[in-house]
C-alpha cells in the first residue's frame, strides 16, 4: 500500500504538529477540526514554526511554501474518503474518539488505516467500534511533535502485522523513531512519566519543597530538560489528571491515585500554560 494522503483530526497542539511533520515528509495532508477557526489556528501555528525554521536556515523559503501547499484545511470528516491514513488527535475522551472512528469507518475506503494519537486509552476498545479492527493502531507522538523523536506504536489486540509495518515505515518517513508497545493503560511513556509528575505534585501538596525547588532538583540532578511541574504545565494539567485516572482505573492500584492538589487545580481552571496558570503563571 502506498500512502499519499493523510488526514489529521484535531488541529490543537498535537494535531497541528503531526500535520506539520506529515507535510514535511512529503504527504498531502488534510488538517481537520470541527470549526474553521480551529483549523486556521492550527495552520497559523505550523506557519509560525516553519517561518522560524527558515529564519534559522534549517529550511529554505521554497521548502516552507512547498510544505504549506501540501496542507488542506477541512471541517468535514467526510473528506477522509480521500485519505490512505488517518491520525486522530482529538481530546482524550473515549466517547468522542469512538464516535469519530465509527464515522471514519463508514466514509474511508477499505484500505485506509485508522490511527489514534491517544496518550493512554485502549486501542483495542477504539478498534472495536469499527468493522476493520485489524486496520486500527495507536500512533502516539510526543509534544512538541516537530522536536521529539519518539513515536510509540501500539498494537491493538487485532492489529495486522502489515498495518504495524506500514505505520513504522510512515513514522520513519516523518523522521521519527518508532518503538513498539503493547496495549496497556498509559502504554510505556505515560505509565512511567505520569506517576513521576504526580509524585512531584504530592511534594508540593505535602510541603516538601516549592515547585521551583522540585523542578530544579530534577533538572540539575537528573538532567531532565524541564522539571516535572513545568512539564505538567506544558502538557496540560487536565491531560495529566485524565491519564492518572486512566492508570488508576485500568490497574486498580492505589499507587496511581491522582494527587488531590492536581484535582483542585483542574477544578479551578488552572490547566497550565494553555490557561495562563498552573504551577506557574504565564503571561
Ligand atoms: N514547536 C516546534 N519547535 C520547538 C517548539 C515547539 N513547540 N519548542 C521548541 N522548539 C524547538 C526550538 O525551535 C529549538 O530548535 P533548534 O534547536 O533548531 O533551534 C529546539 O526546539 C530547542 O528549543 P529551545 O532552545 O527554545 O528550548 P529547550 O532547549 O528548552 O527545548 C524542549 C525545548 C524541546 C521543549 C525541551 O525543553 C524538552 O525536551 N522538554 C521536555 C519535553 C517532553 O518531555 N515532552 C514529552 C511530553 S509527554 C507527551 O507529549 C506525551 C503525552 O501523552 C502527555
Amino acid at each position: 500500500m502506498n500512502v499519499q494522503t493523510i488526514m489529521v483530526i484535531g488541529a490543537g497542539q498535537m494535531g497541528s504538529g503531526i500535520a506539520q511533520v506529515s507535510a514535511q515528509a512529503g504527504f498531502r495532508v488534510y488538517l481537520n477540526d470541527i470549526k474553521q477557526e480551529f483549523v486556521e489556528r492550527g495552520l497559523a501555528a505550523i506557519t509560525k514554526n516553519l517561518t522560524r525554521n527558515v529564519e534559522k536556515g534549517s529550511i529554505s523559503e521554497e521548502e516552507k511554501q512547498a510544505v504549506l501547499s501540501r496542507l488542506m484545511l477541512s471541517t468535514d470528516l467526510a473528506d477522509a474518503k480521500d485519505a490512505d491514513f488517518v491520525i486522530e488527535a482529538v481530546t482524550e475522551n473515549m466517547a468522542i474518539k469512538t464516535q469519530i472512528f465509527s464515522k471514519l469507518d463508514e466514509v474511508c475506503p477499505p484500505h485506509t488505516i485508522l490511527a489514534s494519537n491517544t496518550s493512554s486509552l485502549p486501542i483495542t476498545e477504539i478498534a472495536a467500534v469499527t468493522k476493520r479492527p485489524e486496520r486500527v493502531i495507536g500512533m502516539h507522538f510526543m509534544n512538541p511533535v516537530p522536536v521529539m523523536k519518539l513515536v510509540e506504536i501500539i498494537r491493538g489486540l487485532q492489529t495486522a502485522d502489515e498495518v504495524y509495518q506500514l505505520t513504522e515505515d510512515l513514522s520513519k518517513q516523518m523522521k521519527k523513531v518508532p518503538v513498539s508497545v503493547n496495549d496497556f493503560p498509559g502504554f510505556v511513556s505515560n505509565r512511567v512519566l505520569m506517576p513521576m509528575i504526580n509524585e512531584a505534585i504530592y511534594c508540593v501538596y505535602e510541603g516538601v519543597a516549592t515547585p521551583e525547588a522540585i523542578d530544579e532538583v530534577m533538572k540539575l540532578g537528573m538532567n531532565h530538560p524541564m522539571g516535572p511541574l513545568t512539564l505538567a504545565d506544558f502538557i496540560g494539567l487536565d491531560t495529566c489528571l485524565y491519564i492518572m485516572e486512566v492508570l488508576h482505573e485500568g490497574f486498580g492500584d492505589s499507587k496511581y491515585r491522582p494527587c488531590p492538589l492536581l484535582r483542585k487545580y483542574v477544578k479551578a481552571g488552572w490547566l497550565g500554560k494553555k490557561s495562563g496558570r498552573g504551577f506557574y503563571v504565564y503571561n
